[in-house]
């Protein structure tokens, strides 16, 4: 994996109490209960029924200016509640939101943010031209720059030779792109993309990385929830695993694979069937790959491993931690998590 490189422009203006620039969302403790109230009536007199789903159940998590941040976790998990939460669609139950220091509903805020439903709908008998038209006016945009936006934007998400059709003409993917033109109309420092990828083909889930690292570029903070993991992979510098409603992981990609892991890969040649033994007496696997051993051994082990590799006179060509990959913690972090679902049933009188 390929790290991103640091953001280059300034910090937005607003500032924390120590001086830094304050979080672009900071989420303390946040719980959502559904309370889904429906009317029963199987055999005799109707009974309410009162359904209660726990979507989340106290997740804390900062996301900070001019971070990619994943925000991953299995269906269900409770992701697209957290982000409505910060979207200011839904309230939370309890805890705290905040979006650079203020409460998501607060219309300063909103005009930094762009964001991508999970669903985008778009009022089918319009054009890419005119919905984007439509949004830029509400944004407050001018005629010129409402303009010259939309033609940079269809032509950043590959849906320019589309511009002149009705969107009930649009395959998944390209609503998909014009979703995503939509939340970047405003040039927002925060985009808050809900499972960006969904819908795209392999190349369009290339556009779309390539266009989330652009932002990161400019010094823009990009927060999305996927559960596709290769993705995240290629492109977060931090991420939380979310699984049933809570927070099971939560930290900067690289350490989080580095830590994982925990063993060394040692790659030399010329390894004497002595050394090899002295290798394995350490717990040490190997492989023979041609002329090379490829030893894999317990992180701890790595400097005594060199110190016998170097007196048996071996050439060692690479010595490097290995990581673990995403997918192997979001497997285990969810299948660890197996408990019964979070809703449970009250019956009340009719
Ligand atoms: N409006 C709602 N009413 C009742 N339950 C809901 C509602 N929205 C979401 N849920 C439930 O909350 C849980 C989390 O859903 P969601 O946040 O959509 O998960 P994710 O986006 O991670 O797939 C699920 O069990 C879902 O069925
Ligand atoms: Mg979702």
């Amino acid at each position: 994996m390929t790290a991103p490189a640091a953001p280059s422009s300034s910090p937005p203006s607003s500032a924390s109490p120590t001086g830094g620039p304050l979080p672009a969302i900071a989420v303390r403790d946040f719980q959502k209960r559904f309370t889904l109230v429906e009317l029963e009536r199987l055999f005799s007199e109707p009974s309410t029924i009162v359904r209660r789903v726990e979507a989340v159940r106290g997740i804390s998590f900062t996301v900070d200016h001019g971070q990619v941040y994943g925000f991953l976790g299995p269906n269900g998990a409770g992701k697209t509640t957290t982000i409505k939460a910060c979207m200011d669609l839904i309230r939370p139950t309890s805890g705290v939101i905040e979006l650079y220091g203020r409460p998501p509903g607060d219309p300063v805020v909103k005009q930094r943010i762009g964001y991508l439903p999970e669903h985008p709908y778009f009022y089918d008998y319009l054009k890419p031209q005119e919905i984007l038209d439509f949004f830029g006016r509400l944004f407050g945009l001018d005629r010129a720059e409402r303009k010259k936006r939309i033609g940079e934007l269809l032509e950043r998400v590959g849906l320019s030779h589309a511009q002149n059709r009705a969107l009930r003409k649009f395959s998944k993917g390209m609503l998909q792109r014009l979703g995503i033109a939509q939340a970047l109309l405003n040039d927002p420092d925060l985009l808050v993309l809900d499972e960006p990828m969904s819908g795209l083909d392999p190349m369009g889930r290339r556009d779309i990385r390539e266009l989330i690292l652009e932002e990161r570029r400019k010094g823009k903070t990009v927060f999305f929830s996927t559960h596709v993991l290769s993705d995240a992979e290629h492109l977060c510098d931090r991420v939380a695993i979310v699984v049933r409603g809570t927070v099971r992981r939560e930290g900067l990609l690289s350490d989080l694979l580095v830590s994982e892991a925990g063993r060394t890969q040692i790659l030399m040649r010329g390894g004497t069937p002595e050394l090899q033994a002295s290798l394995r007496e350490l717990g040490a696997r190997i492989e023979v790959v041609g002329a090379s051993l490829d030893i894999t051994l317990d992180a701890t082990l790595t400097n005594s491993a060199l110190e016998r590799c170097i007196a048996a006179g071996a050439s060692i060509d690479r010595v490097s931690a290995l990581r673990d990959s995403l997918e192997s913690i979001f497997v285990r972090e969810a299948e660890g998590a197996d408990a019964p679902a979070g809703g449970h049933v009250e019956r009340g009188d009719g």
